[in-house]
């Protein structure tokens, strides 16, 4: 900070004080102090300019442990309540500055169209004129009113309005993906949440990753410059996404004058930012980003610094509410928290009356979510991906369990927690089953079918499990977006979408049960901000018909949701119908630069079998004898590098925990015809093999197939990124059973190489040829 001035800093998701989880309000005020008095440090004839730190306080200050976590924003959606949201604001800005830091990467004001898509949740709705109705409060409340003149006073933070723009409508919900739709389009869906946000005062914008009509955001001069700073009068600025710049033509991690020539004022460089500065200063002085531009970019950026009162805030701990730690997760916070839960929660089923439940009966509390709180905050929750944690980590939160044991215990009835289902009690009066998604954030939360646990219904089994034994079931469904869960909702008696309530679980028991005198004190208000399919195969589905959408024929209409007095039960809903919704456009990905859930990836020595697992793809630990790095091929980090050392074989392979089935793709595969799918992998190899490497399919015990592919890669230019086909007839012909891949791929070799690799899946035989083709 001292050496270079910089003018801001950012923690990304999971990155704290000293690498401490843990880290209190303190260590976020010291930390920032340092960074403050090194940017106001004139030793060197500098300017004092201070700084300004960013954070993804996203649902709450989500990476602090002990924050108060809203719900995500999908709930919120479900709540239409804007003064709410804007409440939820003011108590996430006052945590913040309880940390010392300025700014928030939120709000999130994506319309999120296809619910693939891994930031759905991130999204308030489908519909634009509700993400409207709500980004203008978010801001007004992380920023203070500047109508009242109260703006950006000590207990505010700045906010960012993103991903500008189209970020929620990328063909097939990919994210970073590409948004096809005319400009008008673009501006009716896409537009309306800047609207209010900018209208509100909110003094950035986060430029997105994604393509508008296959130009990237990032070097979009048009709509970063001409639209939104020139025709919307926004006069704040622009900061670029995490190595957002790079996706740009001609950009690299340390290089993009494009992005900034195109409007990004300060651009988001995670690692290279050293080499990035000077650069940019390169750039200048020879012309390519012109002076006038880069004084633009100063302009913005030191009017918002002016703005939120940073030259007068002083050090961040000389600030009112800086290191008072009684802010994080205080307790007004957290009951308002609770009420958010209370009205996100959308009641989708409740035959025969079962809800409200009586608390002074007997409850099984039973599925994977129930006493789980990283389960039910998701991603963006003390780490990036939201996984790693455990109840521990959350000191003062409650898990949706130890809310119905508190209503429960109180009058006087019993709980019994079981996540497992069993239980050796006399039968209880109805159960509380608690599942749905695990924990995801962006591209890892792709999925390619919106179908709910497709390979493997194990929830639906606990659920029918315990209907069976005639005990009432209450399904309560942590989720991130819409899925595809009729069988679900028929099992069960009734059927609450909870969305990611965040850890004040305690208001699912609050709308669940009636009071101990028989009273309902919460009834469901949630409505929902999603259209919510009734197959698989309904994707895209949304409440407008804007991008040729299914949204007649949704399960659940946008806006359905029952209350107490609608004493309707539903008929059972169709179960049959409809593919599982895979893109036979895409094929099956089994890696995208990391792993395709379910299958993990794993790498080891093929000798011993000592494997290490990366779930996600990232660090190579202890013991193995590979060296695994992100790289990137189309995206930031959307490869990994693999180099074999040669000194032993070693093995990289995908697995999960049920067989991959890939007969679809290989009809024909078995006899001696050309009509069959193909391996397709995308790759690049950065050192030449010096020994075969070998793909293989692992199909159970005794059951395997080896092909060599020295020969295709012999056709493959060096340092360049090249998909090769390899028929799948090879490997049947070598043996596999293509129906039950437990391994779908195993690459391996004896000797010394470096391979990256981006992509490898199965694809149809639809205009692809072989480059490896083993029939006649
Ligand atoms: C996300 C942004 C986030 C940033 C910093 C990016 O990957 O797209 O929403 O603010 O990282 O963590
Ligand atoms: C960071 C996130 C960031 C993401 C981008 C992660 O390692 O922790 O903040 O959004 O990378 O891909």
């Amino acid at each position: 900070m001292k050496t270079f001035h910089l003018g801001s800093v950012l923690n990304g998701g999971g990155s704290y004080p000293g690498g401490n989880k843990n880290a209190q309000a303190a260590d976020w005020v010291a930390a920032a102090d340092a960074f403050y008095d090194a940017s106001m440090d004139t030793s060197d004839g500098g300017v004092a300019i201070p700084v300004i730190w960013g954070t993804d306080a996203v649902h709450g200050h989500s990476n602090v442990m002990g924050a108060t976590l809203f719900p995500h924003n999908v709930g919120l959606g479900a709540t239409r309540n804007p003064d709410l949201v804007r409440r939820i604001a003011e108590a996430t800005a006052r945590e913040v500055a309880a940390t010392g830091l300025d700014w928030t990467f939120a709000p999130t004001v994506a319309v999120a169209r296809d619910d693939r898509w891994g930031r759905a949740y991130e999204s308030y709705s489908e519909d634009p004129a509700l993400v409207a109705a709500l980004a203008g409060p978010i801001v007004s409340g992380l920023q203070g009113d500047g109508a009242s003149g109260d703006a950006l006073g000590p207990a505010n933070v700045v906010a960012t309005a993103k991903h500008f723009i189209g970020d929620g409508g990328t063909e097939l919900g990919r994210d970073q993906g590409n948004t096809v739709i005319d400009e008008a389009g673009l501006r009716a869906v896409h537009g309306p949440g800047y609207e209010t946000a900018l209208a509100a005062g909110a003094q950035t914008v986060m430029a997105s990753y994604n393509s508008w009509n296959n130009q990237r955001m990032h070097g979009n001069r048009y709509l970063l410059t001409d639209v939104l700073k020139d025709r919307m009068g926004f006069d704040g600025f622009v900061i670029g996404d995490w190595n957002g710049h790079t996706l740009v033509p001609g950009c690299a991690n340390a290089s993009c004058p494009a992005a900034i020539n195109a409007g990004v004022d300060m651009i988001m460089v995670p690692t290279d930012w050293k080499a990035f500065y000077g650069n940019t200063l390169a750039q200048v002085r020879s012309g390519e980003i012109s002076q006038e531009r880069l004084d633009d970019a100063v302009r913005r950026i030191l009017r918002v610094k002016v703005r939120a009162g940073l030259f007068e805030k002083g050090r961040p701990s000389s600030r009112p509410l800086a290191g008072k730690s009684e802010w994080i997760g205080h307790p007004d916070h957290r009951a308002l928290a609770r009420k958010a839960v209370r009205e996100s929660l959308v009641l989708l089923k409740n035959n025969g009356g079962v809800l409200p439940l009586d608390p002074t009966k007997t409850i099984l509390v039973a599925g994977d979510g129930a006493d789980d709180i990283a389960k039910q905050s998701g991603g963006w929750t003390l780490t990036w991906q939201g996984t790693d944690t455990e109840n521990a980590y959350f000191p003062g939160a409650t898990s949706i369990y130890a809310g119905i044991d508190a209503a429960v215990g109180k009058a006087g009835g019993q709980v019994i927690l079981s996540p497992s289902g069993d239980f050796d009690t006399s039968l209880p009066d109805a159960a509380i089953v608690v599942f749905g998604e695990d924990p995801y954030a962006e591209m890892p939360g792709d999925v390619w079918s919106i179908d709910y646990q497709a390979d493997n219904r194990a929830d639906l089994a606990l659920i029918q499990r315990l209907k069976a034994k005639g005990i009432p079931v209450v399904a309560v469904f942590l989720t991130g977006r819409p899925r595809a869960v009729n069988p679900e909702i028929n099992a069960a008696d009734a059927f609450v979408a909870a969305w990611l309530p965040g850890s004040e679980g305690g208001g699912v028991a609050d709308v669940l049960f009636r009071a101990a005198d028989g009273s309902t004190p919460y009834d469901f208000t949630g409505k929902l901000a999603f259209s919510w399919p009734a197959r698989a195969d309904q994707v895209p589905v949304n409440t407008d018909s804007r991008g040729g959408s299914l949204g007649v024929d949704a399960q659940f209409p946008y806006g359905f949701g029952l209350t107490y007095s609608d004493r309707t039960d539903s008929a059972p809903l169709p179960e049959a119908g409809g593919s599982d919704g895979r893109d036979d456009r895409a094929g099956l990905p089994l890696f995208r630069g990391r792993a395709m859930p379910p299958l993990e990836l794993y790498a080891g020595n093929g000798g011993d079998w000592d494997v290490t697992v990366f779930s996600g793809g990232i660090e190579p630990e202890g013991g193995q004898p590979l060296k695994v790095v992100e790289v990137s091929h189309r995206r930031p980090d959307d490869a990994l590098q693999i180099t074999w050392p040669g000194d032993t074989e070693g093995h990289v392979f995908l697995q999960g925990l049920l067989p991959v089935d890939a007969s679809a793709f290989a009809a024909g595969a078995t006899s001696d015809t050309k009509d069959t799918g193909v391996l397709s992998l995308t790759l690049r190899i950065d050192e030449q093999p010096t020994a075969e490497i070998f793909a293989r399919m692992d199909c159970g015990t005794g059951c395997s197939a080896t092909v060599p592919l020295g020969k295709v890669l012999e056709g493959v230019p060096p340092g360049e990124w090249t998909t090769v086909n390899v028929d799948l007839g090879c490997f049947a012909k070598a043996g596999a059973r293509l129906d039950r891949l437990e391994t779908p791929i195993r690459l391996y070799t004896g000797g010394r190489a470096t391979l990256s690799l981006a992509d490898i899946r199965l694809e149809p035989t639809a205009g692809k040829a072989a480059d490896l083709s083993c029939v006649k």
